[in-house]
């Protein structure tokens, strides 16, 4: 019998995480197979419970169902609460287990790929929807010496920090303006902007020395990366993250973690 896996989302049709997972189950030898599949933008509970029915055993979720697959979920795990969104389900006798491997996906590729130890560093987190408020925690856990998040409306930004309630590090929440000045060791763009080739009214000052800056958008370069090029930065795309939340995601459902070198130079290629 194969396990049936699937990644649902909306649109759905440029998703490479078919392919990563086909790597990771050649690699790891398991019998599975994993498909794309597009859910009505008001048919997702639908969409898995049919999946359930035929016997799947899990599913990825992408944009825009995160949040609804953490509500239609009965167990939630504690990266998943503190998200408040799920990007894994598993489907168990007891019930649907929801579960966030964004997080873990992007730190990492900043730790362990890019070799940027995030403890101790200035941290910027650029924006304040649900794609910051899903790595923000995971963020904190390697404890950053200061973490700021700004956000082009600062009020959302505020509302995030003043959730976090953690004594190592400084958290705190700013304007894109403020900004100005201020110098970080790692920089995380979480906006959308990339996706309309907007740029971030963001000033050059926030580029330290040998700093990151990683967008979590891939498949092209954004006006993030080039400003960050341009002010000296190693800039890194959304690439590996993908890869990596893949790779948890695939570790949750098959008690093996898959290696992630080859598959991410291989998506690359493509
Ligand atoms: P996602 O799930 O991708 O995070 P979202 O929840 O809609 O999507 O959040 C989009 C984020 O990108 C927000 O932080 C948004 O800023 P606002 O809160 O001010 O809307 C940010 N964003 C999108 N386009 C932007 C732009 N052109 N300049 C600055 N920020 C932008």
């Amino acid at each position: 019998m194969t396990d049936k896996y699937a990644v649902i989302g909306h649109p759905i049709a440029h998703s490479k995480s078919p392919l990563i997972h086909a790597a990771f189950a050649k690699q790891t030898q398991q019998v599975m197979s994993y498909e794309a599949i597009l859910a009505p933008l008001d048919g997702f509970a639908v969409t898995v419970q049919a999946l359930i029915e035929q016997g799947y055993k899990g599913v990825n979720v992408t944009v825009p169902f995160k949040f609804a697959a953490f509500e239609l979920a009965n167990q939630h795990s504690e990266r998943a609460i503190a998200a408040g969104a799920a990007n894994t389900l598993t489907f168990s006798p007891q019930g649907i287990v929801a579960d966030n491997t964004d997080g873990a996906g992007i730190v990492r590729d900043i730790e362990h790929n890019l070799g940027h130890r995030i403890a101790g560093k200035r941290v910027l987190l650029i924006g304040a929807g649900g794609a910051a408020e899903g790595v923000l925690q995971p963020l904190l856990e390697t404890k950053p010496g200061t973490l700021v998040i700004s956000n082009r409306t600062v009020d959302k930004a505020q509302r995030m920090a003043n959730k976090i309630n953690n004594p190592l590090t400084h958290v705190q929440a700013c304007t894109f303006k403020a900004l100005q000045g201020q110098a970080f060791d790692i920089i995380i763009n979480a906006t959308s902007a990339g996706l309309s080739d907007s740029a971030l009214a963001i000033p050059n000052s926030i580029f330290a020395k040998n700093c990151l800056a990683y967008d979590m958008m891939y498949g092209r370069e954004t006006p993030f990366m080039r400003q960050a090029k341009n002010n000296g930065a190693q800039v890194a795309d959304g690439l590996g993250m993908l890869v990596e939340q893949a790779a948890e995601a695939f570790t949750v459902w098959r008690s093996v973690r898959p290696e992630t070198q080859a598959v991410m130079q291989d998506i690359r290629k493509l």
